[in-house]
């Protein structure tokens, strides 16, 4: 059954920033106007978005220690923050939401306040491969991993690894590339379809994909795993894919 509370942070003003044709796409940004419909944008393009964000609840319930941090990594409105402050009820942890987009970062204080819960959060206008972090339990990267620099990603993880506690796990969902390209072209099909029936246009499919096209780089399941490896992780594995979207839970 649908969480009540989550659906009403999942609502907003529908989506129509590609709906018209645009003579020059420009590169995609987490803008005001972003902000705006970002929750209807998030649910009619991410196949299973809210089972994702129901999902990391639940994993933080099995992984947040006592007092510890939980952070949330490109917390844009704070879906997976919201849903770990209301299943967990700590008020021994403190919530860590961190995003570099003013616009996104104000909304986020203004949702996480509206609500009366024991966990603590606070919300840091801040880029997070700069982030000082430690004495983590819990670090979620939704769906964020895929807009940072390639250059900048295992750095990221290098550091996340060192901030997390003992038994501490790290959430990394993604849009995954395909190793084989015809195979990659089917999955993005499924997913455009997806999108399709979601109601977003043909045109607007392909005008987002030209807006996301430098900005959105994915990797492939590979290249997660070795970084992973590489960071010293010892568990990883997907515990959810619909089409190419993954999460992985990855755990010290
Ligand atoms: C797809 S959204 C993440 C969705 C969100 N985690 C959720 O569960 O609803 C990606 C977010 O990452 C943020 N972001 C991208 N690069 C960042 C960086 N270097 N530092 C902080 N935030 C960043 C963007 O501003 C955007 O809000």
């Amino acid at each position: 059954m649908q969480n009540p509370k989550l659906t009403a942070i999942t609502m907003s003003a529908k989506d129509t920033i590609f709906s018209d044709p645009q003579g020059k796409i420009k590169e995609f940004e987490f803008d005001q106007q972003v902000v705006e419909v970002f929750p209807d944008m998030i649910e009619r393009s991410v196949p299973s978005y809210k089972t994702i964000i129901q999902g990391i609840s639940e994993i933080a319930q099995k992984f947040v220690q006592l007092d510890s941090n939980i952070y949330d990594l490109g917390c844009s409105l704070g879906a997976a923050s919201f849903a770990i402050r209301q299943k967990l009820q700590e008020p021994s942890c403190q919530i860590i939401a961190v995003d570099n987009s003013p616009a996104m970062v104000e909304r986020c204080r203004l949702i996480q306040a509206s609500y009366n819960f024991d966990m603590p959060v606070e919300v840091l206008e801040s880029d997070i491969t700069q982030l000082e972090m430690n004495n983590a339990s819990l670090v979620v990267l939704n769906f964020t991993l895929q807009f940072l620099p390639v250059t900048k990603r295992q750095t990221l993880l290098n550091r996340i690894y060192q901030a997390l506690n003992p038994g501490g796990a790290l959430v990394v969902s993604e849009k995954l590339q395909m190793d084989q390209p015809e195979f990659d072209e089917l999955i993005i099909s499924l997913h455009h379809d997806f999108k399709k029936r979601n109601g977003y246009s043909d045109m607007e499919i392909a005008q987002k994909r030209a807006a996301l096209e430098n900005v959105l780089i994915p990797d492939n399941q590979q290249t997660h795993f070795e970084r992973f490896k590489q960071a010293g992780f010892a568990q990883y594995d997907s515990w959810f894919q619909h089409y190419n979207f993954a999460s992985f839970l990855v755990v010290k």
